[in-house]
């Protein structure tokens, strides 16, 4: 559906040239939501910009069904435009018209006729959950009711690719997860292709199907949003896994807990898929004769699966507890031992 080669964009700036896309190649899939993470500056916007040519690549091409964004211009731009809508963090909404104008916007651009635009207001009206704010002003709205609106107003035209940039940082992390919600239904529901550009982990966990990591222009890592979180290679990786992994406190417990106690081990226990489901916890008390603490877990759920990770403290005769750790690891959980008692 979405196809990146070698894409490098280079901007002019006082102290000479700025690379903010450094020689990008990915392939996005019809029906996929896919997300780009990475902190300030790493040229996330950029990227996606050049989707819908608001930005062209200084070299190499961009694709979106079908059609070279890098190379076509004016009407024809334009109309790919109409197939590749975008939504904002500040939402972008005029602030003159309702609700039911906002979203009537871009159809009146198409030429949709008034009847026709009516009916299919109401329609994206009730698709995003704000029946009754017709005839409110974006000024009378909450952030998550403009987001729906600036939602209803992208899908105006049936886009076949919807480019999200940064759509829920300006939201409370409820609201948050209510507008996460809702792609996810307007992707299953239109198969719709989703792109959108966060530097929030809790976002690419809770939605995506696959997540590339940006940091200074390259994306230094791809994966399945389950696979990256199991095995996260590059540092920047491992530092945006661990924001959804790892309560901030657990190597303060661990570090009271081995002044605690002088003996045992702490380990901490990664679960992926069906055997975060399961009882592993009981099966290792069972079978083995230690003592467990168990210091901090959290279990979350991705678009293919649950991932979680859990802090124990396994205590005991030295031989036991190497039993128990060698019990684990026969589980299919992952097990690394942070630190000797
Ligand atoms: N129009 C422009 N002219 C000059 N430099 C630009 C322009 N747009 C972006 N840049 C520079 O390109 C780099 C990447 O910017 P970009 O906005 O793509 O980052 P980002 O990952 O979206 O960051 P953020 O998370 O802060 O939105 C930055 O160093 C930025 O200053
Ligand atoms: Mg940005």
């Amino acid at each position: 559906m979405i196809s990146i080669k070698n894409v490098r964009k280079v901007f002019p700036s006082k102290q000479g040239q700025l690379t903010a896309v450094d020689d990008v190649t990915l392939e996005i899939k019809e029906g996929e939501i896919f997300g780009v993470i990475g902190y300030s500056g790493a040229g996330k916007s950029t990227l996606i910009r050049m989707l819908n040519g608001l930005e062209l690549p200084t070299k190499g091409t961009v694709t979106v069904a079908s059609r070279e964004i890098s190379k076509i211009k004016g009407s024809e731009l334009r109309k790919a435009r109409q197939e590749i809508s975008m939504i904002f963090q500040h939402f972008n909404l005029l602030w003159s018209r309702s609700v039911s104008e906002n979203i009537a916007f871009p159809l009146e651009i198409a030429g949709v006729k008034g009847p026709q635009r009516k009916k299919r207001v109401a329609e994206l009206i009730k698709l995003v959950g704000l029946e009754g704010k017709e005839n409110a002003y974006p000024s009378q709205l909450s952030g998550g009711q403009k987001q729906r609106v600036g939602i209803a107003r992208a899908l105006a035209n049936n886009p076949k690719v919807l480019l999200c940039d940064e759509a829920t940082s300006a939201l409370d992390p409820q609201t948050t997860d209510s507008i996460l919600d809702l792609l996810v239904d307007i992707n299953q529901r239109l198969g719709l292709t989703i792109v959108l550009i966060t530097h929030e982990m809790h976002v690419i966990r809770k939605i995506c199907h696959r997540v590339a990591v940006m940091e200074s222009g390259k994306v230094v890592e791809i994966g399945s949003v389950l696979d990256v979180f199991r095995n996260p290679q590059q540092p920047i990786t491992k530092r945006f896994v661990q924001q959804v992994t790892e309560p901030e406190d657990t190597k303060e417990t661990a570090e009271h807990l081995l002044e605690q106690y002088d003996s045992g081990q702490i380990v901490q226990l990664t679960f992926i898929g069906d055997s975060a489901e399961q009882p592993v916890i009981t099966n290792l008390i069972r079978h083995s004769n230690v003592n467990v603490n168990i210091l901090q877990g959290k279990i979350s759920q991705t678009q293919s699966g649950s991932y979680g990770t859990l802090f124990i403290h396994i205590d005991g005769d030295d031989q036991e507890v190497d039993k128990a750790v060698d019990f684990i690891r026969s589980q299919q959980v992952g097990v690394e031992v942070v630190s000797h008692g």
